[in-house]
């Protein structure tokens, strides 16, 4: 490999996936994977093979479907999690096995309850047995960043000797700040025999929104690989966001004098699509994919902008994905200007998809005058199918206003081939529509947020409404979108009690990488 090339490790279907609410399911996680080996990525990290039957399921469709990238299955260093990891990229052309294990101070005496020198057994063991099953293999000292510095060289000199041919050096807890995280890399690459054999990598969280910089500062040290996820999804404030650390590098070439293998005009759209099937919004300033990271307020700014877009411009937005072109198409338009602007966006449907696109176009402009590309997006996204639901929308109808209790009818289909109707009251119409989903589906949810905001502009303008709920300790979420907010109300609701109702009748609870109790471990050999 070019030294000068970096590899993009992405783990929004593990790390990401981690964060509150972004649980996918098989068929949204294969969506994203074929994405991601779209956009260019060098190494996919599908799942956590051990973490549940689920988890098992969609690395293994991963690693049979998806051509390209390295498919990568993590694991802690036990025989349990490592088989299981090897089991499910068995069908994968180019197979890693992730492989962590805890070393920092706190966590070894208070999570492991292991000396230093049962760490380095572990860590030995885990990347031999990984070994076992393919050559590539990858050891994370987890909380590397906390670690003391020559405790990590020993550690990673060893998975090095075992046979590890990534190092990635975890800052879990988002503690790191770039001096000092590129200072370690720079210790590491001075102390460890044999570093300039393997790839360096990073993996940084967001915790004191230092994700990005500490990954930049430590690629300037020489590490090879960035461990990042798309809209920087993941567990609390999640992890460095893909399309951040890419673009910096792409646009301060000058500067950092590094590539990467990824086509940056797929960044837009895959952001799109993770936060569709997480149901995830991304804020509206957010670098590269927010909604407002290419517009300009001011007017001294708009002024420059017709003057020359580089005066306040340092980036194009086509080169991220986003079209300058806003008005599209309307009511005349025909199929093949629609299939010629979904390509535009980024989407890859069949004829099938298409065609139901086209239909949703066609009723649309029934219904509002200008189609603007955030309605063709949104069409778009529905055909991204999200697997089989137990529940599909019927009718909804409800009745508000300032002199009468609010009050809905829902009728459902259930996957049976039956529908089903019923009424409720609520506290506004929003409330009796949930409700009456409720009392249909019979599952109860406490909702924790619900947003609506329009999707273009102009009065006729789309609605998309997000919702986020908690089901027995979990959180869920989704988005859905409509000409009437009542029903993206409800098409988002029912989302979420798909979502719940599917996950519930494939899937048991899942472990996380980070729930290791003591006594829990599976011992090596085992
Ligand atoms: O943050 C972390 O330490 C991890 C490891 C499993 C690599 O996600
Ligand atoms: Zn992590």
């Amino acid at each position: 490999m070019a030294d000068d090339r970096v590899l993009i490790f992405d783990t929004t279907l593990r790390d990401g996936e981690q964060s509150p609410g972004a649980s996918m399911n098989l068929s949204e996680k294969l969506q994203v994977a074929h994405a991601l080996a779209e956009l260019g990525v060098d190494v996919i990290e599908a799942g956590f093979p051990i973490a549940s039957p689920g988890d098992f399921e969609s690395v293994q469709a991963i690693a049979r479907e998806v051509h390209g990238p390295i498919i990568c299955g993590l694991a802690r260093c036990n025989s349990d999690d490592i088989d299981r990891a090897a089991m499910a990229l068995v069908d994968a052309p180019r197979p890693r096995i992730h492989v962590f294990l805890a070393t920092s101070a706190i966590h070894r005496e208070f999570k492991l309850k292991m000396a230093k020198e049962e760490i380095i057994r572990r860590a030995v063991e885990g990347v031999t047995r990984a070994k076992g099953y393919c050559d590539d293999v990858e050891f994370s000292p987890e909380d590397a960043a906390r670690t003391e510095l020559d405790f990590l060289a020993e550690v990673v000199e060893r998975a090095i000797e075992a046979g590890a041919t990534t190092l990635n050096i975890p800052d879990t807890v988002g503690y790191a700040v770039p001096n000092q995280y590129a200072g370690a890399i720079a210790y590491l690459k001075k102390h460890v025999r044999g570093i300039e054999k393997i790839v360096l990598s990073v993996h940084c969280h967001d915790d004191l929104g230092m994700a990005v910089a500490n990954s930049l500062a430590a690629v300037l040290e020489g590490a090879r690989q960035i461990e990042c996820t798309i809209n920087g999804l993941g567990e609390r404030a999640g992890n460095c966001a893909l399309e951040e650390v890419v673009m910096a590098l792409v646009t301060r070439a000058d500067y950092f004098g590094l590539k990467t293998g990824i086509n940056t005009r797929k960044l837009y759209p895959t952001s799109r699509l993770v936060s569709h099937v997480t149901g995830i919004m991304v804020q509206r300033n957010k670098a590269i994919v927010g909604q407002n990271a290419f517009s300009h307020e001011a007017g001294i700014h708009q002024d420059g902008m017709l003057k020359n877009s580089s005066t306040y411009e340092i980036m194009n937005p086509e080169d991220v994905g986003i079209s300058r072109t806003e008005l599209v198409l309307g009511k005349h338009s025909g199929r093949a200007a629609l299939r010629q602007r979904v390509v535009d966006l980024g989407y890859h449907l069949n004829d099938e998809q298409l065609q139901r696109v086209f239909e949703g176009f066609k009723t649309l402009a029934d219904r509002k005058k200008v189609i603007y590309d955030a309605d063709i997006e949104a069409l778009a996204e529905t055909q991204i199918h999200s697997g089989p639901n137990l529940w599909t929308l019927e009718a909804v109808t409800c009745n508000a206003g300032s002199a009468t209790i609010p009050s809905a009818v829902v009728a459902l289909w259930n996957q049976d081939g039956s529908i089903r109707r019923e009424a409720a009251l609520g506290d506004g119409p929003v409330d009796a529509v949930f409700k009456a989903i409720e009392h249909l589906t019979g599952i109860e949810l406490t909702l924790t947020d619900y947003r609506i905001r329009s999707v273009s502009v102009g009065e006729d303008a789309q609605g998309e409404a997000s919702v986020e709920v908690e089901y027995n300790g979990k959180n869920f979420s989704a988005r859905a979108v409509s000409t009437d907010i009542i029903e993206a109300s409800a098409l988002a609701f029912l989302q979420v009690i798909n979502r719940i109702a599917m996950r519930e009748k494939y899937q048991i609870d899942r472990v996380l990488p980070t729930q290791v109790e003591e006594g829990n471990e599976v011992a090596m050999g085992s």
